[in-house]
């Protein structure tokens, strides 16, 4: 029987990863003291047990990751068979790589440290690059919320709305990606829509202001597009996006993002944007003040289930 433990970034996932497996969270003393600075302690035994952790390390980042660091190590030494560690959201992935002489490699050091911690395998989501599970020296699961927006965009262009329209079909909605890096997903999605047809957007972003630009936009666009991202973040890439689809004939726009990462401002950006739905996963827990009425979340808990228990 697997011991299921959760930090503190991403509970209700957690709960509901436990409620599916008909059992519930294994107890973990968390304790902060004044200065800052948190203590773990592991209550349940786990003598010989395969255990696993669920924290996803979104903002506040760095203690999310000392937290998780924490918790493995606390495992460890109290006994644990194996850890596996469920990380739906990989702070520092974006810093795989120097960019710029003189850089640090976060994301390398952050590898280090979970495995250093004897952490057996590491499952996480949407990872902005794929080359990212080579960079470890352990298994990594590179899973993906492709399969449920598949899902939805399904049900969409086949819902009522379509149907009264005579137009219900695979073929008058574009999927799209708002930047050259998201090429592959954008493939990846049109293969399990039957290849609905795609187009790709050439984004430019200010690297001192953060400032998005959209330079051209390569494919056609139908009456209905529906964006795909792995993140959002500042909201900017979307609101470009989407404008541009609109200036290219684009009438009903939806998002669909796996992390719904949600700086300052983000959600007031996109709820008074041309955008008119914005789907995202539980990979993220979206705190009461940063939902907003367009916003749907779709949950990855039965494909955690899956992958840790192998139905
Ligand atoms: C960029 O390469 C990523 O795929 C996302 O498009 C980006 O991180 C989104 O950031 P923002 O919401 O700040 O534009």
């Amino acid at each position: 029987m697997l011991k299921i433990f959760s930090g503190s970034s991403n509970k209700p996932l957690a709960e509901k990863v436990c409620k599916i497996l008909k059992t519930t969270l294994s107890s973990i003393e968390l304790h902060v003291f004044p200065d800052g600075e948190k203590r773990v302690r592991v209550i349940d035994s786990v003598v010989g047990q395969d255990c696993v952790v669920i924290q996803s390390t979104s903002k506040p980042v760095d203690e999310n990751y000392m937290e998780l660091f924490f918790i493995v190590d606390a495992l460890r030494r109290s006994g644990a068979k194996t850890v596996t560690v469920v990380i739906p959201y990989l702070g520092y992935q974006r810093q795989d790589h120097v960019f710029r002489d003189g850089e640090a490699v976060s994301l390398g050091v952050i590898i280090k440290n979970l495995e250093g911690l004897g952490v057996g395998k590491i499952i996480s989501f949407d990872l902005h690059s794929i080359k990212i599970p080579e960079l470890f020296n352990i298994p990594v699961s590179h899973l993906s919320a492709l399969p449920l927006f598949a899902e939805k965009i399904k049900k969409m262009v086949n819902g009522p709305a379509s149907r009264q329209g005579g137009q219900g079909s695979m073929v008058d909605c574009s999927l799209v990606s708002p930047d050259m890096g998201g090429v592959r997903r954008i493939k990846k999605l049109s293969e399990l829509l039957e290849n609905m047809s795609y187009v790709t957007i050439v984004k430019n972003r200010d690297l001192n202001t953060g400032e998005v630009s959209t330079e051209k936009i390569d494919g056609k666009v139908f009456k209905r597009a529906v964006i795909v991202d792995d993140m959002i973040s500042s909201g900017k890439t979307i609101v470009a996006a989407a404008q541009l689809l609109k200036d290219n004939g684009a009438e009903e726009i939806s998002v669909m993002a796996t992390h719904p990462v949600f700086s300052e401002g983000c959600s007031d950006l996109l709820q008074n944007s041309i955008v008119s739905r914005v789907l995202v996963t539980d990979s993220i827990d979206i705190p009461k003040e940063k939902q907003f009425p367009k916003l749907e979340v779709l949950s990855i808990a039965d494909m955690i289930v899956r992958e840790i228990d192998g139905r």
